[in-house]
């Protein structure tokens, strides 16, 4: 099977790149890394990516003292990502928010993965409010990314109970455990065209249409009990 050469942007620790690494060194999903990008130079994604030989390209936000424009970051990661001829775009942790004009001009679909059951919690401090909210159940969602932030197609989410004494932090520690199955299942749809894997067919989907009829409608939703 052709494998779908996926690019990856990253902010920080990388555990879900880390997910994606092991899976492609064990030959689980057909997929290459092509390339890490980082807006940050201190993101310990980098040194993931660099241990697992993997092209990284660092436009830190605070190079040389300035901050660089998200416009002047857009124009270099629009070149590298042409550069590596990435079939999809996976952001994974990466905390900028990218403009309409880049995800249009993107040769890739973009994909994100976020940690709260969208359309619930976009933004930050997804789990405290989680919490706060007093929800039965939380989880992550893997969806399209569009110019309106966290709210593209969702393709998928991963769902748990919330229990009597979990905090933000429990939670997050146990929403990671979905986020490293529910990214490479979703990767795993697209690279064998379950999902839709070109962009005019991404298009289609984005406004909510599955690429088989017989197929149960997006998004799929995973409850996965730990
Ligand atoms: C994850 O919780 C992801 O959902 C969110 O940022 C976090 C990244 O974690 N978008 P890591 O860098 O993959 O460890």
């Amino acid at each position: 099977m052709k494998k779908l050469k996926l690019a990856v942007l990253v902010s920080g620790s990388g555990t879900n790149l880390q997910t994606l690494i092991n899976a492609q060194q064990a030959n689980e999903l057909p997929i290459e890394i092509v390339g890490v990008i980082s807006n940050r130079e201190d993101a310990y994604a980098i040194e993931r990516a660099k241990n697992a030989n993997i092209n990284v390209a660092v436009l830190s936000h605070t190079s040389s003292g300035k901050r660089m424009t998200i416009k002047t970051f857009e124009k270099h990661a629009l070149e590298q990502l042409k550069e590596w001829q990435a079939d999809l775009v996976v952001l994974a942790g990466f905390m900028r928010v990218l403009s309409g004009d880049f995800i249009n001009a993107c040769p890739a679909p973009i994909i994100n993965i976020h940690p709260s059951l969208l359309p619930k919690f976009k933004g930050l401090d997804t789990h405290a409010r989680a919490i706060e909210a007093g929800e039965e159940e939380h989880g992550c969602s893997v969806h399209i990314v569009t110019a309106e932030l966290d709210s593209g197609q969702i393709l998928t989410q991963a769902i748990l109970k919330v229990a009597d004494d979990d905090t933000a932090d429990t939670l997050q520690q146990r929403v990671h455990q979905l986020e490293y199955q529910i990214l490479p299942f979703t990767i795993a749809m697209i690279a064998k065209g379950v999902f839709a894997t070109d962009k005019a067919e991404y298009l289609d989907v984005q406004q909510g249409e599955v690429v088989a009829e017989c197929l149960p409608k997006l998004p799929w939703k995973l409850v996965i009990d730990d």
